[in-house]
């Protein structure tokens, strides 16, 4: 069955309010799954986000002989003496994060292999970085056109000196889960410093692991063995995208909106760009809240260049496209991360925007313009969330298919956004 959204558009009125709940992050879910593997006794995860890639998981998992115990948000993961360390071609294809288990197991088993993990809508998403990491550590590397074999030395992986050639998230957390079952001591350069990195690795120090320069692109790691848990379970950090998605929304249709249970201090940058666009935000500890500004007039148009975390999340460069086709002026928008992330935008320029592609890495938006609501097909999680809002912000109705892509990243997102006026059903074909 296909699932798809029925939006009812508010033709650019300000009327949503209430408070809308963000949820824990799917990009802290992702490495925190793969954290088990590196502990001795099960491990709980608390605040888990009930998405698709968790169920992907949770089969994938079954599949390898690891068991999963829920208790509503809370998971708790058991990994056995041996498993079966070949990831099944159909799961490991669905979800790009199952590359992150494969640091852990080679570590712990000596052996994993898996299907390429697929590139998708945003780009051709290659695990160079992956194989020439393990390579490093003394794996050796065997790879047909569709599978990768890869087996650890005699002695299990050796700890090594590694430089990002360019800075990878998940490459940066599965290199630091392996480091801690190597021998000897791994220095990562060129490390990602999301907080999702920054949150796992302060929770494996306080598990006992030996690791210096967090939060740093330095990491010093050293392979002291399988953790002995020391905290009763690891908290999944709010989720800074759903947080950035909801705040655009509320800037573009919200009369008084508040996002709440979310982390302020990872939002910087969405933030900076909207306030600076002229959005009038109340921040609190855990909670942001927009007021639509009574003069009514529209917002400035602000130039967005994605950058690796602190800079503005890649993965929020959708929604704000969609912001700065409702702002005053021209802007340029430079998608420096994925070479496929503004494909997406000739839908919206079918929905009355005028958004021109300059090069793959760059469009130019002409705001503000009037969308009208039109039938849509999610080619990823992050862009069919911005197609919800632009079918908020446009006149008339919008249909927008493979729900399932939303889903992935946005937990019963109907229903939060109803809790705050949008008037928005999912329906199944
Ligand atoms: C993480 O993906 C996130 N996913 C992505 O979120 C996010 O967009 C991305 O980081 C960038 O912030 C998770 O954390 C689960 P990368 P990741 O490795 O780690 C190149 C979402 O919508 N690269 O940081 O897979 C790659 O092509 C998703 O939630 C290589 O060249 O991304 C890209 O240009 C989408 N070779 C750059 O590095 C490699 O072996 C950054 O990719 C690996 C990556």
């Amino acid at each position: 069955m296909k699932d798809f959204f029925a939006v009812s558009g508010l033709g650019g009125k300000k009327v949503l309010s209430g408070t809308i709940p963000v949820y824990g992050s799917k990009n802290a879910l992702a490495p925190a799954l793969a954290a088990p593997f590196v502990f001795r006794e099960p491990l709980s995860l608390s605040n888990v986000p009930l998405l698709e890639d968790l169920k992907r998981t949770e089969e994938l998992f079954s599949d390898i002989g690891v068991s999963a115990k829920a208790r509503g948000r809370t998971y708790t993961f058991t990994v056995p003496k041996s498993i079966e360390t070949s990831l099944s071609e159909d799961i490991a294809k669905r979800i790009r994060a199952s590359i992150l288990l494969t640091g852990p197991i080679l570590a712990r088993f000596g052996s994993v292999s898996f299907p390429h993990p697929g590139g998708c809508v945003i780009g051709e998403r290659p695990i160079d970085i992956f194989l020439e990491g393990y390579r490093a550590m003394g794996a050796i590397v065997r790879e047909t056109r569709r599978h990768y074999y890869i087996r650890a030395p005699k002695g299990g992986l050796r700890g090594a000196t590694f430089y990002f050639r360019t800075q990878s998230v998940t490459g940066t957390e599965t290199f630091a889960l392996a480091a801690l079952l190597s021998h000897g001591t791994t220095v990562l350069k060129n490390a990602a410093i999301e907080p999702e990195i920054t949150e796992l690795l302060t929770f494996l120090r306080a598990s006992g692991a030996e690791i210096e320069g967090i939060g740093t692109q330095t990491l010093v790691i050293r392979g002291g063995g399988l953790l002995k848990r020391r905290a009763p379970r690891y908290r999944i950090i709010p989720d800074r995208i759903e947080a950035g998605s909801f705040l655009i929304l509320a800037a573009l249709a919200g009369k008084k909106v508040t996002v709440r249970n979310c982390e302020p201090a990872h939002l910087d940058s969405i933030l900076h760009f909207l306030s600076h666009a002229g959005v009038s935000l109340a921040v609190e500890k855990t909670a942001v809240t927009v007021t639509a500004r009574r003069d009514g007039t529209a917002y400035r148009s602000v130039g967005i260049k994605t950058h690796e975390y602190p800079g503005f999340p890649t993965d929020l460069q959708a929604p704000a496209v969609v912001f700065l086709t409702q702002a005053e002026g021209d802007t340029t928008v430079f998608e420096t991360i994925f070479e496929g992330r503004l494909n997406y935008t000739d839908e919206l320029n079918r929905m009355g925007a005028d958004i021109r592609m300059m090069d793959p890495h760059r469009v130019l938006v002409k705001g503000p313009t009037r969308l009208s609501g039109k039938t849509l097909e999610s080619p990823d999680l992050r862009a069919g969330l911005a197609y919800l809002i632009a079918g908020i912000v446009a006149n008339g109705r919008s249909v927008i298919h493979n729900a399932y892509h939303v889903d992935r990243g946005y937990e019963r997102i109907e229903e939060r956004l109803r809790a705050i006026g949008v008037p928005i059903e999912r329906k199944t074909k």
